[in-house]
């Protein structure tokens, strides 16, 4: 078969450091098989699933089950992400290296909405995963500063009477990992970076030479806590919506290679759970199918990033971090690519119930965008073209 690709862009298929897929516990709102459609119409060849799952994803069981359920649908590659501790509690390391030699063959691990607070299980989870070679993520979110809190602290949550989420709250656990990973001679990763405050710590732990990286998600490159107004709770995201300035920041920090990546934080959540006064919501948004236009958006239009930065920074970059080649595997070469094609010059409105994923929380609905993937190969085979998945 012959691919007409004129006039369209061919980058390596995009990584995603940072997909929540609800499978297992609320297959209502995203499986594995809705999710990897989702991440294949978005352009991506490999997604980390996150841990957070019902139960946590905190045993060989469930990220070997997460491995293997993703081979079986065959749109992308799902690869697992270990709790690091045990359950809800954050008290007790995981059998990370158990998880490690399973088939899922964990590479990364996390603890999202249960993070890693406890500075001594902190330090133990990074010498751990140091001798394992795999990489501990932090969402850095200090859990006494975020109680209650549904909005960024500042005067629009101030007005509307929304209860505020500091910049502390993250600032505070970027600064602490920074040096405990420095301490432990391990690397650290820290999710969705969403301050002007991190970006300033990111530069500082750098230029230190501590193993740092970062990751943004699209909609904190685009989105601000102007959009607060209206009380929709699809706008409702932890960490929140920050100000225009932490915007700017975060821009510039991607364009400088400050932060790292783009990780969607694609977060599926069902319509009751949406649709109620917006501090009873659940927090989180979709974002596989539209990452890529949001990063022509914020950042290609805006002329901080070329075609060869949004390479870098949606593939590359996300598969250095995790320790596999841009083609999303551990290093290989001569083997049948992963691929994405992009039209440049299209515009889409965003449908939400036209997109894969079973939950319809995006905070785009209506929007038009720019750019669109028009076909994604995983290893040299199909898995989406022209907006519509092409099973194995
Ligand atoms: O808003 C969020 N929702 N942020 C996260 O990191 C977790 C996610 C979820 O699981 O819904
Ligand atoms: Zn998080
Ligand atoms: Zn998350």
């Amino acid at each position: 078969e012959v691919i007409d690709a004129s006039g369209q862009i061919l980058l390596p298929g995009f990584i995603d450091l940072h997909t929540h897929l609800r499978e297992p516990g609320r297959e209502d709102t995203e499986t594995i098989e809705t999710g990897s459609a989702a991440a294949a119409l978005g352009g991506y060849t490999a997604v980390f699933a996150m841990a957070n799952t019902s139960p946590v994803a905190d045993s060989v069981v469930i990220t070997d089950h997460v491995w293997r359920r993703g081979q079986e649908v065959g749109l992308v590659d799902v690869y697992p992400v270990g709790a690091v501790t045990v359950g809800l509690e954050g008290k007790q390391l995981a059998e990370m290296g158990t998880m490690a030699a399973g088939v899922g063959a964990v590479r990364m691990f996390s603890d999202d909405g249960m993070c890693v607070y406890d500075p001594l299980i902190m330090r133990r989870a990074l010498e751990y995963s140091n001798s394992l070679g795999v990489l501990i993520a932090q969402h850095a979110e200090e859990p006494r500063l975020t109680k209650g809190a549904v909005a960024h602290e500042g005067p629009n949550a101030a007005r509307l009477g929304l209860a505020g989420w500091p910049r502390a709250a993250e600032e505070s656990i970027v600064a602490r990992d920074a040096l405990l990973a420095r301490d432990a001679g391990a690397r650290v990763h820290i999710c969705h970076a969403s301050t002007a405050g991190t970006v300033e710590l990111l530069k500082w732990a750098k230029a230190q030479g501590i193993s740092i990286t970062a990751e943004v998600t699209p909609h904190h490159l685009l989105l601000d806590d102007s959009r607060l107004e209206t009380y929709d709770a699809v706008n409702r995201v932890n960490p929140p919506l920050r100000e225009s300035s932490d915007v700017a920041a975060l821009r510039q920090a991607l364009a400088e290679g400050v932060i790292d990546c783009v990780a969607t934080d694609h977060a599926p959540h069902a319509e009751q759970d949406k649709c109620c006064e917006f501090a009873a919501a659940r927090p989180g948004m979709l974002g596989l199918e539209t990452a890529l236009s949001i990063i022509v958006e914020t950042m290609v239009k805006t002329g901080l990033l070329d075609w060869r930065g949004v390479a870098q920074v949606m593939s590359e970059n996300p598969a250095r971090i995790v320790g596999l080649d841009d083609q999303g595997r551990p290093i290989a070469v001569g083997e049948p690519a992963n691929l994405v094609l992009i039209d440049p010059d299209t515009e889409w409105t965003v449908e939400a119930k036209e997109l894969a994923s079973i939950a319809h929380n995006t905070p785009y609905q209506s929007m038009t965008l720019p750019a669109k993937v028009t076909t994604t190969f995983l290893r040299g085979k199909v898995t989406a073209r022209d907006g519509k998945v092409v099973a194995g």
